[in-house]
């Protein structure tokens, strides 16, 4: 059985000190939860939010990592950094890098083989925008950019790995993926991962929803067989709301 997982992605919100209020505010709200809780916190935030976390099952994430482990990379942060830093998790390919910075499915690959070379797991964004879906592109678009994603990874590297499968039509606007819509996508993830690296891999992966999950319609996507979690943006940045979907099974 997969433990789920919940990821809260804050974005470009909350400096350290926001940061430290909004963790002592959630701690006491998701204990006892069953899914596996992490925050993926701003680079600067990771020393305060460790503090803040201490006594806590939370786990701590960042949201980016480069593929070199030093050197002249102005503004880049390596594994061993974050790892120093408290981050056990790292977001990789979110649709935003991959929108405003330039991010690709090779250098996507590159950040996930530093981040679990590193020790951090990856949490790696794949998804469609919405001509892509319109165009009867999804499910070879999802498949090319996940395989991509793990090449050079052995399959025992690639069960650790966690995949958030996010429409980027979804993220931050509202909208969601009905919950077979969403499922179906991720079945499909699913059964390229189980054909590349046999069934024992495909059915190990966590795979998570992202895009405008929220504590109304977590209950309803969680109930999916193959969705393992859920990656929340918006949602997360409100302890009531993010503690409401880290139990949605309540
Ligand atoms: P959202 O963001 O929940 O605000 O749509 C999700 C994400 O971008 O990971």
């Amino acid at each position: 059985m997969r433990t789920p997982v919940i990821a809260g992605n804050w974005k470009m919100n909350k400096g350290p000190k926001e940061a430290a209020e909004l963790i002592l505010e959630l701690k006491p709200l998701v204990e006892g939860a069953k899914a596996t809780v992490v925050l993926c916190v701003p680079a600067v935030d990771l020393q305060s939010a460790r503090q803040a976390l201490r006594g806590s099952k939370i786990r701590l994430g960042a949201q980016n990592v480069h593929y070199m482990p030093s050197g002249a990379f102005t503004g880049e942060l390596s594994a061993a950094m974050l790892r120093e830093a408290g981050a056990e998790y790292v977001i990789i390919g979110h649709s935003e890098r991959r929108q405003y910075f330039g991010e690709t499915d090779e250098t996507v690959n590159l950040r996930v083989k530093a981040a679990v070379a590193g020790g951090l797991v990856p949490i790696v964004c794949v998804g469609e925008r919405k001509e892509q879906r319109e165009a009867g592109y999804t499910d070879a678009l999802v498949t090319y950019q996940t395989l991509i994603a793990l090449t050079g990874l052995t399959p025992e590297e690639v069960k650790k790995v966690i995949v958030a499968y996010e429409p980027v039509w979804a993220i931050g606007t509202g909208l969601t993926a009905t919950d077979e819509q969403a499922n179906q996508t991720i079945r499909v993830i699913r059964d390229a991962l189980s054909a590349r690296y046999g069934k024992r891999v495909g059915n190990a992966v966590r795979i998570q929803y992202g895009g405008s999950m929220n504590p109304k319609n977590a209950k309803g996507l969680m109930a999916q067989p193959d969705i393992d979690g859920g990656l929340i943006g918006g949602a997360s940045l409100k302890a009531a709301d993010f503690a409401q979907v880290v139990h949605f099974d309540r």
